[in-house]
């Protein structure tokens, strides 16, 4: 009865949770599951007082017109005191230009590799022999994404663990598999239902077939899960049932500070880039499968977008990232991030956003003020 109070308490308080409730399952059809014997609590745990360096990384995309050449790049990387940094492909001219630099760097091999991998063994050695084997020595290499982005696309995903594999089985080879992990990246739409955060699932379609030996391999090998999480995208899509402070990370101090309480685990979630982790980790559980490190491989928020996309701005940008940073320092759970990216991208096809993440310029000059 007790509990009973409390939920319709919670309910009505923030009877936009329940918009929220609503919207974040995109691409979901379900309903909310019953109510019944929901667990209402508290959980302050998520913070703790000692404030450790947090790892941040940064992305390096490359369609930008006169972007710096690969040599400039460690000086700008170093400017941002950034340590970590993710390519898009395996151009060896990257590689070599953070030689001895102290900074790591995760590479990635194209998707239209990827059937090949998966059915020529010989087609991994060989990348691995030349994209690799001359570099590892003077550069940090601690990851190789096989493919960005294809858990969702059939022509890519039936092939993707049989690539992933040959590929460690190469890495192995050569006797690096301590020193680089074999992964994959995905984007968040491999969730068909996201919220609440502890009721999340992947997609039928792929959540045997494919994440499901991926994630066993990932966890035999010592490897993390890498997703791509874009609270942007997450408010834009159920615009307006999330505030935007929620997603911008409301300061800790924030007299309307708003909280949201999973009905069933009782976490309590101030922004939704938690949530949104969190919804990673209740569906790798709901395949059967324990717990696995995951890291975010891609987060930002655009500085710029086509009109109507008003929360696209500069300072929404600096605010986010800044206070990424900040939370990712009192995060007890500590998470590895690359935020995207290095540049903008002008190049970039689609909509006016895609052109706008980058922390520089095309020119190298800073957009804002961040500190890392
Ligand atoms: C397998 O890959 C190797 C190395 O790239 C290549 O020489 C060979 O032709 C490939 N075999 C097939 C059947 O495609
Ligand atoms: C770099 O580009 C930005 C945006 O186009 C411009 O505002 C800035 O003045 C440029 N900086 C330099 C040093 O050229």
């Amino acid at each position: 009865m007790k509990m009973k109070m409390m939920m319709m308490m919670t309910l009505s308080q923030y009877t936009f949770w329940i918009l929220l409730m609503f919207s974040i399952s995109i691409a979901s059809c379900s309903t909310i599951p019953s109510l019944g014997g929901p667990q209402i609590g508290i959980n302050y745990g998520q913070y703790s007082s000692n404030l450790g360096d947090p790892e941040i990384g940064i992305n390096y995309g490359h369609y930008g017109s006169n972007l710096p050449p690969p040599e400039a790049l460690p000086s700008l990387v170093n400017s941002l005191s950034i340590k970590h940094v993710k390519t898009f492909d395996l151009d060896p001219r990257i590689t070599k230009s953070f030689a001895n630099t102290g900074i790591t760097l995760s590479l990635c091999i194209p998707n239209d590799k990827i059937p090949s991998l998966a059915s020529n063994s010989s087609e991994a050695e060989s990348i691995i022999r030349n994209f690799i084997l001359p570099y590892h020595k003077n550069t940090i290499i601690t990851s190789i994404s096989v493919g960005n982005e294809v858990s969702l696309l059939p022509q890519f995903s039936t092939h993707l663990v049989s690539a992933i594999v040959n590929v460690h089985r190469a890495i192995k080879k050569y006797r690096l598999h301590k020193k680089i992990k074999v992964t994959t990246t995905h984007s968040l739409a491999i969730l068909s239902r996201r919220f609440p955060p502890s009721t999340a699932i992947f997609h039928k379609s792929i959540g045997d077939s494919v994440l499901k030996p991926l994630l066993r391999f990932l966890q035999r090998t010592n490897s993390p899960l890498m997703v791509n999480v874009y609270p942007y995208l997450a408010y834009k899509q159920s615009f307006p049932s999330i505030p935007l402070e929620f997603a911008l990370f409301q300061p800790m101090n924030s007299p309307t500070r708003r909280r949201y309480i999973d009905p069933y685990s009782g976490v309590a979630y101030t922004n939704l880039f938690d949530i949104m982790l969190d919804s990673v980790d209740s569906a790798v559980k709901s395949l059967g499968l324990p717990k696995i490190p995951v890291v975010v491989s891609e987060i930002g928020w655009p500085s710029s977008g086509d009109p109507g996309e008003s929360a696209a701005n500069l300072e929404n940008a600096r605010v986010f990232n800044q206070r990424l940073i900040e939370h990712l320092r009192r995060r007890w759970n500590k998470v590895r991030v690359y935020i995207f990216a290095l540049f903008d991208e002008d190049q970039k096809t689609g909509a006016t956003v895609e052109k706008h993440w980058g922390l520089l310029f095309g020119n190298g000059s800073r957009k804002y003020d961040l500190n890392i």
